[in-house]
């Protein structure tokens, strides 16, 4: 992230969090330094990383964009009646709120839409297209990561809260980190919270290996562009034209893994740091889980939530899921107390 962009940002509204270089070079470090390496997904979204991702929703082989907003747009209404007037709709992980769109469409009278984001650009770019089709929302940009508390502007404290978390982006993490964002978003969103999310569903190899290894090359070109961010932001010295792209589908974890695969054995120097990859070596940078129904709503239970409405596409490619705050077991209370 440009210095003057964070600056501009941070004078406007709420944009107030700028995501420290040493927290990205630890990041960095710690994840060559393991075994296998692997790199943090969520850096992929630098200004370039938002924008090839923006591309990779266009490609035909990338299904799950276009099925998710299909199935928001037909159920928009019915959705939206989720989210009460006077209530808040916070976004996590929104890039460029395209989807969320169709959605305020219909929710004329809600507090403010409130997207939290770690791009800076995705975040800027939604801001203004949505301030111009829509001059009465209040629209709220947080800067920062979902796996951190949500500090909402004390004025829409009080509200009730809906969150939205399209794009599957729940996908990118294990089930034990999932189980743990999940309940985070409980908590974030208070005790009569509810959560619309989007989940990518379970299917043949062949598809999902498609939609993360495109022919154009836009997802090989994103995976790599993580390695450009990292010359540019930690002066490392990666030569991109010796790693390629590689993504594959694990059936026992149920998801695609992406890879950065060395081409020959080579050293790469990273602030103060060399690592060394051997010929074949592979830097892990992404999973996207892939779930059944069933699988999902389980999922959701363990972290809290009771699983209510499921809307699908005619193919079953993806699901979007409508969750809600569990009422407290207090079955311990009609116990005597002594
Ligand atoms: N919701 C959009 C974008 C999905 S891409 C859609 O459905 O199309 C994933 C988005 O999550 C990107 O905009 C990325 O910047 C953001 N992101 C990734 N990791 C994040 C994190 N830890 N905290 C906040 N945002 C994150
Ligand atoms: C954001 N996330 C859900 C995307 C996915 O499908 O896992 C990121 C992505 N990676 C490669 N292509 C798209």
């Amino acid at each position: 992230m440009g210095v003057e962009r964070a600056l501009a940002l941070k004078t406007d509204e709420a944009l107030d969090w700028v995501p420290a270089a040493n927290e990205f070079a630890e990041a960095v470090i710690e994840g060559l330094s393991s075994s296998p390496k692997t790199l943090p997904c969520r850096y992929f979204y630098d200004a370039r990383g938002s924008e090839l991702f923006e591309a990779i929703t266009d490609l035909p082989e990338y299904y799950p964009t276009r099925t998710e907003t299909a199935i928001l747009a037909a159920h928009a209404s019915d959705i939206s009646d989720r989210v009460p007037d006077g209530a808040i709709l916070v976004e996590f992980g929104s890039g460029s709120s395209r989807k969320t769109e169709l959605l305020l469409a219909e929710m004329l009278d809600i507090a403010a839409y409130v997207p939290v984001d770690v791009s800076d650009t995705a975040l800027a770019g939604a801001k203004q297209r949505l301030d111009a089709r829509f001059p009465a929302l209040h629209v709220h940009p947080i800067l920062g990561s979902f796996n951190e508390e949500v500090i909402y502007p004390s004025d829409l404290q009080a509200r009730p809260k809906v969150g939205f978390f399209p794009g599957s982006t729940i996908g990118n993490l294990t089930r034990p980190e999932a189980t743990e964002l999940l309940a985070g978003m409980a908590r974030t969103l208070g005790p009569n919270g509810r959560l619309i999310i989007g989940v990518d569903l379970k299917k043949d190899a062949h598809t999902l290996v498609a939609a993360y290894n495109d022919a154009a090359g836009v997802t090989a070109a994103f995976n790599l562009n993580l390695l450009t961010r990292i010359n540019r932001e930690l002066r490392a010295t990666f030569d991109l034209t010796q790693f390629r792209h590689e993504a594959v589908y694990n059936p026992r974890e149920g998801r695609i893994e992406m890879y950065l695969v060395s081409e020959r054995a080579q050293q790469v120097a990273i602030v103060g740091h060399t690592f060394s990859l051997a010929k074949g070596e592979r830097i892990h940078t992404e999973n996207s889980h892939k779930y059944t129904i069933e699988e999902f709503r389980t999922l959701a239970r363990e972290a809290g939530w009771q699983p209510e409405t499921v809307w699908t596409d005619e193919k079953s490619l993806f699901s979007v899921h409508e969750l809600v705050q569990r009422e407290p077991d207090l079955s311990f209370r009609s116990k005597p107390s002594y």
